[in-house]
């Protein structure tokens, strides 16, 4: 089967959606997720999205938060272009229906989260990705020219380098090949612009609080089409998500720390007041290191957060999606500190992308956490993200508008999947077994804190996955674990050799062979040229 649009949007987050709406004025969108279209990474956020609320707020202290965070290597530029299109983007966001959080003079109750100055984080309770995700779906789902392909993967994208007969200058994105999971289908789809907005890689991780999705897919099919990537070390550990046998990496928001939560060690000693000048507020890379440490030292299994001198019927208000989450695993939050570990979170580096999001493949843009738009530096300040979501998806969004014309004149053709000779596999426990040993092995020697030891341990055994798997890819037909196991194979070796690379310690890359920071050598992103046809 063929299809074709205008814009061809794959992931359905805030950055996704964002792009649709924006796009869908003038062309037709098709937009495809691999599962539901609101089973995305957006929906679990709970702190909400940092921005400036009006145009005569206070940008500079947003800016100053960020690159602090950031460690000195957020991009100046990229910076003062997001942080200033704050209050655009809280405009568009109540235009599309997000109804944010309101204080009892009925102006918008702001929050503060670690590393922030100042309560400039809008939020809907404890609930903002759900609030957001729900209006945004149904703002497309009234959409006429905007279509959604539901449980559906992308294998690969199309470019003019697959097509040795169409060797031009540069290398130019033609669409996706993409698997209609249920009917076991490849579908080849043609588009102008191709979008990957397809979140992050938790699950490279043995431990994250993200979704299943979250298998680094957009950056995975994106290096392997030629782009770029960088900072692809900057794996964030959130500090606080629920340390419980049944709960499966439930977060607790920072905005519970932001709210006056304090981290304590199983004897009730506090310990974050002389790690940071910001204590329980410092920005997530030194508490998740602090954590570690006591953790480690003290051969605890988890920390506690303790938020209970705010009262109980402040903290059922503020946070009912914990307070129940908690409540149901049997700890009461208003009256007893909650057991926590950091676990992954969020990847920093992505596909290298350009001030309007667009990557080094012409005409495929990457936004959102997929990408690397010099944002978040060494350490993305918290609730920055949602920001850079919906800003890139703007900037991406003209950039595509304005080349739309002369595109519509120019599409070449493009030829249909081909499966070969693959047949069905009748040894699918490979590819279990094989995710599995990846996680561990990246959460044991890719984590926290690192050494070059453990690394080069770790790309030994992640080079000897890859190869099982190439091979495996090119005898059985693909499934979508097939898929997702490929990408996160990609991602973790990629996680890892950018590590190896950067012999120095900054924002959430720390190792114990080099535990200082060294602006001399490193004050640079770290860049992996995209995968040649061989690779
Ligand atoms: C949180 O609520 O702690 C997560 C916010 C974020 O990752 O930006």
């Amino acid at each position: 089967m063929k299809l074709t649009a205008d814009f061809l949007v794959i992931g359905t987050g805030i950055a996704g959606l964002s792009y649709a709406l924006k796009v869908a004025e003038k062309g037709s969108v098709l937009l495809v997720t691999k599962r539901q279209v609101d089973f995305t990474a957006t929906r679990l956020a709970q702190g909400g999205i940092a921005a400036v609320s009006s145009e005569d707020g206070d940008f500079a202290s947003h800016i100053e938060d960020t690159m602090v965070a950031g460690a000195d290597l957020s991009n100046p530029e990229i910076v003062d272009l997001a942080v200033g299109m704050g209050p655009r983007v809280i405009a568009d966001l109540i235009d599309w229906g997000v109804q944010f959080s309101r204080n009892a003079q009925n102006e918008y109750d702001l929050t503060r989260e670690g590393g922030h100055s100042q309560r400039r984080i809008f939020h809907a309770k404890d609930a903002t990705g759900r609030e957001i995700e729900r209006a945004l779906v149904a703002a497309v789902h009234n959409h006429p020219a905007i279509q959604v392909l539901e449980n559906h993967i992308a294998v690969d994208l199309i470019t003019e380098a697959d097509d040795q007969t169409q060797q031009t200058a540069e290398n130019r994105c033609l669409g996706a090949y993409v698997l209609d999971i249920a009917a076991q289908e490849v579908i080849t789809i043609g588009a102008h612009f191709t979008v990957l907005a397809t979140g992050g890689a938790g699950k490279v991780y043995l431990f994250t609080c993200n979704p299943d999705v979250a298998t680094g897919d957009g950056v995975a099919i994106a290096w392997r089409a030629g782009a770029a990537v960088a900072n692809m070390e900057f794996m964030q550990f959130h500090p606080t998500t629920l340390f419980h046998p049944n709960a499966k990496s439930f977060l607790i928001s920072e905005a519970v720390r932001g709210e006056g939560g304090i981290l304590r060690r199983s004897d009730g000693t506090a310990f974050m007041a002389d790690q940071h000048p910001l204590k329980d507020l410092a920005p997530r890379d030194i508490v998740a290191r602090a954590i570690d440490h006591q953790m480690k030292k003290h051969g605890d299994d988890c920390v506690f957060l303790d938020i209970t001198h705010k009262g109980a019927d402040y903290i059922r208000d503020r946070f009912p999606t914990i307070y129940t989450t908690c409540l149901e695993y049997g700890i009461d939050m208003t009256s007893e500190p909650i057991p926590v570990v950091p676990a992954a979170h969020y990847l920093c580096g992505g596909v290298q992308v350009d001030s309007h999001g667009e990557s080094g493949v012409k005409n495929l843009f990457v936004i959102g956490e997929s990408a690397c738009t010099g944002l978040h530096g060494a350490n993305r300040l918290a609730s920055n993200s949602l920001l850079e979501g919906v800003a890139f998806a703007e900037l991406a969004a003209q950039a595509s508008l304005e080349r739309l014309a002369s595109a519509q004149n120019d599409f070449p053709s493009i030829a249909p999947w081909d499966s070969g000779k693959a047949t069905d596999s009748d040894e699918e426990v490979i590819v279990a077994h094989n995710w599995e040993e990846i996680r561990r092995c990246m959460w044991s020697y890719v984590g926290i804190v690192r050494t070059t030891k453990r690394l080069n341990r770790a790309l030994s055994r992640i080079q000897l996955i890859q190869k099982e798997i190439i091979e495996y890819y090119w005898n059985f037909n693909i499934t979508s674990d097939l898929i997702e196991l490929r990408n996160i194979a990609t991602v973790a070796e990629l996680i890892v050799k950018s590590a190896l690379q950067r012999k120095e310690s900054r924002g959430l890359h720390f190792t114990l062979d080099y535990p200082e920071r060294d602006d001399l050598n490193y004050k640079q992103d770290t860049i992996i040229a995209g995968a040649t046809n061989t690779e």
